[in-house]
């Protein structure tokens, strides 16, 4: 196995049973109505997820992506995309299709990543590949990838030419995702633990898909191609707050998984480590030396030294200082005050970013 591939667990069960899980409900019909509330579109959103997932006739695929997708999480993309559509005043009928597109792609790189993570937990229950086997974790993950472009077929616009630039959008997006992945797995055995290395990869693994749907929103509001780009930009870099904060979750907060210091097990170089090692470059060899561990082999004690660490040297404040200033960006970026409907969802999205480490922030 080549060096830089994730820790996983050596003996992985190819199907284990569990004491609960949601039960498989028959896809509902997805309701056809435009002009609904906030909650029936999320619904809706739901329903069509499902109702694609579902496959021609029942069939084990399609169950087990209906089982991930009823998991929910917090449905921030498709949120996302809704909220877009109607700050630009674009089609209201479009909305739940494209929200739909966008937490589909989401999910497929849940389920990718947990499998090369190692993360035996998802939203608080067994991930797919602990449930149903690594290989069928696999087609689980390349259908929900798929799944996006015949979401598309749901999007009713009559020109064809937006429905091209929404489907490479997907796949543009789709595309710095993966390789914002790869790069992360390659970050910790190249030596690149610095800031800017790491945004890079946080960038490309998330802030391309916070991007997607405001992209797509500003495409279906009529906007053209370049500031339909320069507008998904700004939500980029509240991809980056998301991801930072999302790692300060991983060691301070609750990140629904049993054991906390998921990203230590697994040796990534998060926001934390590299502000850590900027800020104590002696400690590299103590730090990286528990990184590289094999998962099983990092202990709950090497968890807590590194947390403590983290916190007592200065990086936790460091960190919350680049939230900080990414947050003072957001607020301040030109191309948005010209969109101020926008900008208020970008803010509400910074708050509901931050909401997990609020009291880190005081
Ligand atoms: C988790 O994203 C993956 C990252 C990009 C950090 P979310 O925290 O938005 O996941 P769900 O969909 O709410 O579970
Ligand atoms: C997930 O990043 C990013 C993608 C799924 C593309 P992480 O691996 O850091 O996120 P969690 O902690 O598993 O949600
Ligand atoms: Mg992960
Ligand atoms: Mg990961």
């Amino acid at each position: 196995m080549p060096e830089e591939t994730r820790k996983r667990s050596a003996a992985l069960p190819n199907r284990i049973s569990i004491p609960h899980g949601p039960e498989l409900d028959a896809p509902p019909t997805f309701p056809a109505d435009a002009g609904r509330s906030d909650e029936e579109s999320l619904e809706a959103v739901k329903a069509l997820m499902l109702k694609l997932a579902a496959g021609r006739s029942f069939e084990r695929l399609g169950a087990i992506v209906q089982e991930h997708l009823f998991t929910g999480g917090k449905r921030l993309r498709a949120k996302l995309a809704l909220a877009s559509i109607d700050a630009l005043d674009g089609p209201t009928e479009v909305a739940v299709p494209w929200a739909a597109a966008c937490e589909l792609l989401h999910n497929a790189t849940l389920v990718h990543d947990d499998l090369q993570d190692g993360d035996p937990v998802r939203r608080g229950r067994f991930a797919v590949w602990v449930r149903h086997g690594q290989a069928q974790a696999i087609n689980a993950g390349d259908l929900l990838l798929m799944l996006p472009f015949i979401a598309l077929e749901h999007v009713p616009v009559g020109d064809d030419g937006v429905r091209w630039q929404l489907s490479r959008a997907i796949a543009r997006r789709a595309e710095q995702t993966v390789r914002g992945q790869s790069l992360e797995m390659c970050l910790l055995h190249s030596g690149r633990w610095d800031w800017d290395s790491y945004a890079e990869a946080a960038t490309g693994k998330t802030s391309a898909l916070m991007a997607l749907p405001v992209h797509g929103a500003a495409v279906l509001a009529g906007q053209d191609p370049e500031r339909a780009e320069a507008l998904s930009n700004c939500f980029k870099r509240l991809g980056l707050l998301f991801q930072i904060q999302d790692d300060v979750v991983d060691l301070y907060g609750d990140k629904g998984r049993a054991e906390k210091g998921g990203d230590v097990r697994e040796g990534g170089v998060t926001a934390l480590v590299a502000e850590h090692l900027r800020l104590h470059p002696g400690d590299k060899d103590w730090l990286i030396g528990i990184l590289a561990k094999p998962r099983d082999e990092t202990s709950i004690a090497d968890v807590e030294e590194v947390s403590e660490r983290f916190r007592s040297g200065g990086a936790l404040d460091a960190v919350i200082d680049r939230i900080r200033s990414i947050e003072a960006e957001i607020t301040a970026a030109p191309i948005l005050l010209e969109e101020p409907r926008l900008h208020q969802v970008a803010l509400h999205l910074v708050e509901m970013s931050l909401k997990p480490i609020r009291h880190l922030l005081k």
